[in-house]
């Protein structure tokens, strides 16, 4: 195995690397003993006006960015970017399939609109931009997954890895000039300059143990493995004596038979004649007309009031009852088309008729009872009455001097 490991290295001055080395030079590499060296050292490479150079440190230090003036990293705009396409395609996939592909239509709102798209395309933005970014920053600026460098394998890094500061100046800089370059870094204060030289093979050729079929196989293998272990936990481990003791409680399960209760049933209806918290039972619930006992809206017709009815009535009663009340329904004949709020039937009867065909239903129509609550109810009355008004206004309701009737 050893044996096997020592043929791929190739010795060089003494030293087993990995790879073999050309006679073009890729830059020159400087290291200095303190950081306050390497900072001073920094800031005149930037003076003299290098611009392909870099700077090497076991850690951050502090005041490096000003010393080699960097910009501020360009990250910003690719998770800008990310998030935005994240963003744009949440809309586009929402306004297609509840718009156009799958309308549903509840309670007459619109198909699509913002208010409701706004945690999907949250989530879609935030998780393009994270997961875009860490991407981004390995392949584009990390280059992963090529892992070899020049300068790897060289006694420079071994040593700015660990306990010392170095700069490295490219070759492929303008100013590049090697015998100047090394003068300048060693008159710079340190005390060890030296020239790298580029790979024999083409960097780019050379493979990368990413790629190597073992290592493909353990992934794939360990994918597979933790699928089956998962598969096998949800679907029989947690069915399993001991480990079902969350499944199989001893509780009632709503729709499930059960053996407490003398007629089967898990699910109980409550007692007679309960009455729930914050209701209050409407007495001629279920009972003709002609039972109606009040008399009167006991609600005050006030702007708030009125808003409310007008708000209840546009979420409930408008997808059937049309906007106005004249039975032009949104539900493209979905449900039976009602009759006009403006008949005279409807116009001539108490409040107390129109809140009991609330609470009721009538015929096809269902009960709202449970949705809208009582002073709901005869809030939406008095915007009814308010329509019905609007509908057969009377030569005497146009305002004379212009603001008072
Ligand atoms: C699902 C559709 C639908 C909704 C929603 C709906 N209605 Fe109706 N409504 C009908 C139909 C259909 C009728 C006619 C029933 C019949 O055949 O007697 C009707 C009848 C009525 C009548 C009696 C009209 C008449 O001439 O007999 C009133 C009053 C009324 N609705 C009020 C309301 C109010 C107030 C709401 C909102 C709380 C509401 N409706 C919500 C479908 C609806």
């Amino acid at each position: 195995m050893l044996k096997k490991l020592k043929e791929k290295f190739v010795e060089i001055d003494g030293d087993l690397r990995l790879e073999e080395r050309s006679n073009e030079i890729y830059g020159v590499t400087a290291v200095f003993e303190t950081p306050d060296s390497v900072i001073e050292a920094a800031k005149k490479v930037e003076d003299y006006g290098y611009a392909k150079w870099d700077v090497n440190t076991p850690f951050p230090i502090h005041g490096m960015d000003d010393a080699m003036k960097l910009k501020p990293t360009k990250l910003g705009y690719a998770t800008f970017t990310f998030g935005t396409i994240g963003a744009l395609s949440a809309l586009a996939m929402i306004a297609y399939m509840s718009g156009f592909d799958y309308k549903n239509i509840i309670g007459g709102k619109p198909f699509f609109a913002l208010p409701p798209s706004i945690p999907i395309t949250f989530e879609l933005t935030i998780l393009l931009a994270a997961l875009f970014t860490i991407i981004f920053t390995l392949v584009v600026f990390n280059k992963l997954p090529k892992i070899n460098h020049p300068l790897m394998e060289t006694e420079y890094m071994r040593r700015v890895s660990s306990e010392a500061f170095g700069i490295f100046i490219s070759a492929e800089d303008k100013k590049f000039n090697p015998d100047e370059v090394i003068g300048m870094l060693k008159s710079l204060g340190s005390n060890s300059v030296n020239l790298v030289y580029k790979f024999a093979t083409d960097e780019d050729k050379i493979k990368t143990p990413i790629f190597k079929p073992a290592f493909l196989g353990i992934l794939a293998g360990t994918a597979v493995l933790t699928a089956i272990i998962t598969y096998v936990v949800l679907n029989y481990a947690i069915y399993t004596v001991p480990f079902d003791w969350m499944t199989n409680q001893p509780k009632l399960n709503p729709q499930k038979m059960s053996t407490l209760f003398a007629d089967g049933f898990g699910m109980r209806t409550p007692v007679e004649g309960t009455v729930a918290r914050g209701f209050k039972p409407y007495e001629s619930y279920g009972k003709p007309d002609s039972l109606i006992r009040i008399i009167s809206n006991p609600m005050p017709f006030t702007k708030e009031v009125f808003e409310l009815g007008k708000k209840k009535y546009d979420t409930y009663c408008s997808p059937c009852h049309g906007n106005y009340g004249k039975g032009d329904s949104r539900l493209n004949g979905q449900f039976p088309n009602p009759p006009t709020l403006h008949s005279d039937k409807v116009r001539n009867w108490k409040d107390a008729n129109i809140y009991h065909i609330i609470v009721n239903g009538q015929n096809i129509m269902p009960s709202y009872a449970k949705q809208i609550n009582e002073n709901e109810r005869w809030a939406i009355v008095h915007y009814i009455r308010a329509l019905q008004r609007s509908q057969n206004a009377l030569d005497s309701d146009i305002p004379v001097d212009g603001n008072k009737k």
